[in-house]
């Protein structure tokens, strides 16, 4: 069954996605996901629509070429049209079939979305109210198949005293704290109250709220303040990029033999593979990535889920 992908540079990708959803109800099949992605079935075939911060990225599937071309010609037009604002080009690939796929391409990471044990209802809800409060900010959220992997890794080490560096609006904090074993606890440290403030009640519901110490302050001063015994299970790094080797310094020491130090977003959208990105932030992921790799204190392995995650663990 051919496939074919589009990228469309804009910030505006979860308003179309909202949009065409919207519109598209009355002539087909149209659903859209907490986290903001869509998925249009016409009679020719299905266009899924996944939103990030700057572009729209589109897959289209169907039966043969030339109902893909038709799924393909409805989808550009509509959005050209919902594009009022500014001037958007829709270009699609050639049609690609499945042997053409490499591991890494965006169809693979769609596929790992609908492949891992699904998100809850409260967890759905957070993800929506998080779009709603926050609008294309909700990008900064962690997707549904990473959050399933911080509630596997945080079960597997058996942890009973969590830190997260970037709550946000708490769903990598829901994900951590439902791993923990009885008597856990997480340190979520954030500099929002504000963000914090709409996950909160999600955190009730699901029956974590009394896990979770939230402190609101630069992370680095939380961070410096522990105690220096070696008693962290897992810490989960997603806040401030300048930061990150000063965070991973302040966790990795602090870790217990066999605990894991988990960094997001270690590709910066692909941008620490290029060296021509020489701004602060691409320079210290870049040199973070290469001291890890080599650092004798952990074993670790990074993985290609979404912006890509390390994993390290302490020997
Ligand atoms: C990418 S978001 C975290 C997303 C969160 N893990 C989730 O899944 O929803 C980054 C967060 O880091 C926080 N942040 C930025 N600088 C910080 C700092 N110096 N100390 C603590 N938190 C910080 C921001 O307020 C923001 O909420």
């Amino acid at each position: 069954m051919p496939l074919s992908t589009a990228h469309v540079a804009t910030a505006r990708s979860a308003r179309y996605i909202k949009q065409l959803v919207s519109h598209m109800d009355h002539k087909a099949t149209a659903t859209l996901t907490p986290d903001g992605r869509g998925t249009i079935t016409v009679t020719a075939g299905t266009c899924t629509l996944t939103p990030t911060p700057d572009r729209l990225e589109l897959t289209a599937s169907a039966p043969d070429e030339e109902r893909l071309a038709r799924v393909e010609d409805v989808i550009a037009r509509h959005l050209v049209r919902f594009a009022a604002q500014e001037r958007i080009t829709v270009e699609w690939t050639a049609p690609l079939y499945g042997g053409d796929l490499d591991p890494t391409h965006p169809l693979v990471g769609e596929y790992l979305l609908a492949h891992h044990t699904p998100a809850d209802g409260i967890l759905g809800e957070l993800a929506l109210a998080t779009r709603e409060a926050a609008g294309d900010a909700a990008h900064m959220q962690v997707s549904a198949d990473e959050g399933a992997l911080l509630t596997m890794l945080t079960r597997l080490t058996g942890a009973r005293l969590a830190v997260e560096v970037g709550v946000f609006t708490g769903y990598s904090s829901l994900c951590i704290a439902r791993g923990l074993a009885a008597g856990g606890r997480l340190l979520a440290c954030d500099v929002s109250e504000e963000w914090a403030a709409i996950g909160r009640p999600y955190w009730e519901r699901a029956g974590v709220a009394d896990r979770i110490d939230l402190r609101i302050a630069p992370a680095l001063e939380t961070l410096r303040a522990l105690a220096p015994e070696p008693v962290v299970d897992i810490a989960f790094i997603d806040a401030d990029k300048e930061n990150y080797p000063f965070y991973y310094e302040e966790l990795v020491s602090r870790l217990r033999p066999g605990g894991l130090v988990v960094l997001d977003n270690v590709f910066l959208g692909g941008r620490v593979l290029d060296p021509a990105y020489r701004e602060d932030r691409y320079v210290t992921m870049r040199r973070l990535n290469d001291l890890i790799a080599a650092d004798e204190r952990v074993d670790s392995v990074m993985l290609p889920v979404r912006d890509g995650v390390t994993v390290a663990r302490r020997r």
